[in-house]
């Protein structure tokens, strides 16, 4: 059995067709890993890009009602997560007193309440040894808040953060650890290209949170360049 066989694991990654998705897909795909890729674009006979860096493409799943997914990624051979990667999301900007109330229940529901669904959707593949990462935000710490306003956008991280804690409690028993990572101020269309990292170094410093996930940390909120951060 040759060393690529041999480590042969499976993740599953929300959002990955553009932004640090994608490069979480590229990179696992490249280390040899068998990825599901999940998006929302419409699915592409031709094959799209995430085919074309080796993953297997999950298309047109909206993570706010991922019932099917779990009979779609078993279709595809998948039987166990060694790693599940939450990274969609939506950032929704909102000033005081020009709150838009819809958009801060869409951040809730795709921020928030979606990842909880996948998770929960997807545990019959999770056991024991597998590892939860949600792409949380330093945004959603309360303790950092020093600048105000992104009403929606901190609530929906403090939110995730919150489920994110019971998840790891109550995925202890089955040996399966949850990470809630910030993924750093990242160059992608959320900030309109604006950040200190490209989403390269993100995805990377992201898949080192990963690999050093342990039970015992189980349930921690890192930044992505691994220290912790306050709640
Ligand atoms: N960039 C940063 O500085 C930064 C900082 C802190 C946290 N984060 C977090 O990092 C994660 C990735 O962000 P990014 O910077 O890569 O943003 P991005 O480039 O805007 O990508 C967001 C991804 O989420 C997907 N998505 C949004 N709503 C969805 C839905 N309802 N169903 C399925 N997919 C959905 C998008 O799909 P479509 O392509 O179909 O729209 C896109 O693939 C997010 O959770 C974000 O909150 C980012």
């Amino acid at each position: 059995m040759n060393q690529a066989h041999q480590t042969h694991q499976t993740a599953l990654v929300t959002g990955a067709y553009r932004g640090i998705g994608r490069e979480l897909t590229r990179q696992l795909a490249a280390r040899g890993w068998r990825v599901v890729a999940v998006h929302r674009r419409p699915a592409d006979p031709a094959g799209g890009p995430l085919r074309a860096l080796g993953a297997l493409e999950l298309p047109e799943v909206d993570v706010r009602r991922p019932a099917g997914l779990l009979a779609a990624v078993r279709a595809l051979g998948v039987e166990r997560l060694d790693l599940l990667i939450n990274n969609a999301g939506v950032f929704l900007n909102e000033a005081l007193g020009a709150i838009d109330y819809d958009d801060v229940l869409t951040q809730l529901e795709v921020n928030a309440v979606a990842p909880l669904r996948v998770t929960e959707e997807l545990l019959p593949l999770l056991g024991a040894g597998s590892k939860v990462v949600q792409v949380t935000s330093r945004m959603g710490s309360i303790a950092d808040n020093t600048s105000g306003a992104y009403y929606g956008y901190r609530m929906s991280k403090a939110a995730l953060n919150a489920a994110s804690a019971s998840l790891a409690l109550d995925l202890r028993p089955r040996g399966v650890a949850v990470a809630l990572v910030h993924p750093g101020f990242v160059r992608t269309e959320m900030t309109g290209g604006r950040g200190l990292i490209e989403p390269e170094e993100s995805a990377r410093g992201i898949l080192a949170r990963a690999d050093a996930l342990t039970l015992a940390e189980s349930g921690g909120f890192w930044h992505v360049d691994g220290s912790r951060l306050p709640w």
